[in-house]
């Protein structure tokens, strides 16, 4: 073997088992101002012509090779480096995660999951509308027709007429359309909650323009005043944790119920402070009562097979009455420090066994 052969022996066997740092080496030494190849290429010049034809070429080659060898070597050990690296940087998404929520979940919505809990557990399915909605289902199908003075006491906010003028859309003033809309499209024995957005042309501290009730509908055969009385108290014993809760019915007047009962909830007071509870004090936290025989006709049923009673509740309110928050609109100020205060946990679900205050 010529010393040729021997040199690119050597130094293609010392690339191949080199790591990165001393490749650099075996490049200085071979290929760098005082390197090996570099030494044999200054010897061309003082060749004979005919041994410069033979000897040349091989001595390029060898440099091509070395050079190869250790752009490839480099390339080799540089990607097995990136593998490792990433290998050594995965990351198990579906570990779970040791960081808190930041986020809380406003008062409105934890009450309204904590109705929807409640309801659940007496058989009730939550049912929802559109908050635009047309006049018909906001009040004529509740037995509230043009001239009535309900729609003028209602602060309606109106859209501008349609070109047909045919259907007049508005902003829903309760949730009761709901339940205009379950009975058209569901057949009786109907059982639901419908919790969402309403609107009033109204604002001071205990009114916004925009607010959240809550519907109650039942619908069925021999249905009484007392199923809707023990239901009442069912759902505010439940809501106010408490068993000392006392209801107090009024008579009232609702055009889409007949008879119709405002409710108020006893309370005490303890330490100047409201507490729900006993009967020194009243509160009234809803209207209700046995909904009325031409509302159940509207909707295309019999009123003579067909009974049931309603209830409409607002849940701003309940979740003042509850959580000790006294300005409703500090409710919609979006304000970081109050959300913080008042918020609740974010993967607090109510359940009526753990207790559905969270
Ligand atoms: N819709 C009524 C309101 O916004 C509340 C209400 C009263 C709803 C009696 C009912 C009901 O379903 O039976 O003032």
């Amino acid at each position: 073997m010529s010393d040729l052969d021997q040199l690119k022996g050597d130094l293609l066997a010392a690339i191949d088992s080199a790591d990165l740092a001393r490749l650099e080496d075996i490049r200085v030494s071979a290929l760098g101002k005082s390197g090996s190849v570099t030494g044999l290429l200054k010897t061309l010049g003082g060749m004979s012509p005919e041994e410069r034809q033979t000897t040349g070429p091989r001595i390029h080659a060898l440099r091509e090779a070395v050079t190869e060898a250790l752009t490839g070597r480099k390339a080799g050990l540089e990607r097995e480096a990136l593998d490792a690296r990433l290998a050594g940087e995965t990351l198990d998404i579906t570990l779970p995660v040791d960081v808190p929520a930041a986020g809380t979940v406003h008062p409105v919505s934890q009450v309204m999951d904590e109705l929807a809990e409640i309801f659940a557990d007496l058989g009730f399915a939550v049912a929802t509308g559109p908050e635009i909605e047309d006049d018909w289902h906001n009040f004529t199908a509740l037995n509230i027709p043009e001239s009535h003075p309900a729609r003028a006491m209602h602060d309606t906010f109106y859209f501008p007429d349609e070109p047909d003028g045919e259907r007049k859309m508005l902003l829903r003033t309760h949730t009761s359309p709901v339940q205009i809309r379950t009975m058209v499209n569901q057949q009786p024995p109907i059982r639901i909650i419908a919790p969402g957005r309403t609107y009033r042309s109204d604002s001071d501290a205990t009114h916004t323009p925009m607010f959240h009730q809550v519907e109650g509908l039942v619908i069925d055969k021999g249905i009484t005043l007392g199923h809707l009385k023990w239901t009442l108290e069912t759902f505010l014993k439940a809501y106010f944790e408490r068993d000392d809760i006392v209801l107090r019915l009024r008579p009232s007047y609702f055009p889409f119920t007949e008879p119709s009962a405002e409710v108020d909830v006893g309370y005490t007071i303890q330490n100047g402070k409201r507490v729900i509870g006993g009967s020194d004090h009243w509160m009234e936290v809803l209207g209700s009562g046995m909904v009325h025989p031409k509302v159940i006709a509207a909707c295309g049923l019999d009123p003579d097979e067909w009974q049931g009673f309603a209830f409409g509740c607002g849940i701003d309110r309940l979740a003042m009455l509850k959580y000790g928050m006294d300005d409703l609109r500090a409710f919609f100020d979006g304000d970081i420090r109050w959300l913080k205060h008042y918020g609740f946990a974010a993967l607090d679900v109510p359940t009526l066994s753990g207790g559905v205050g969270a």
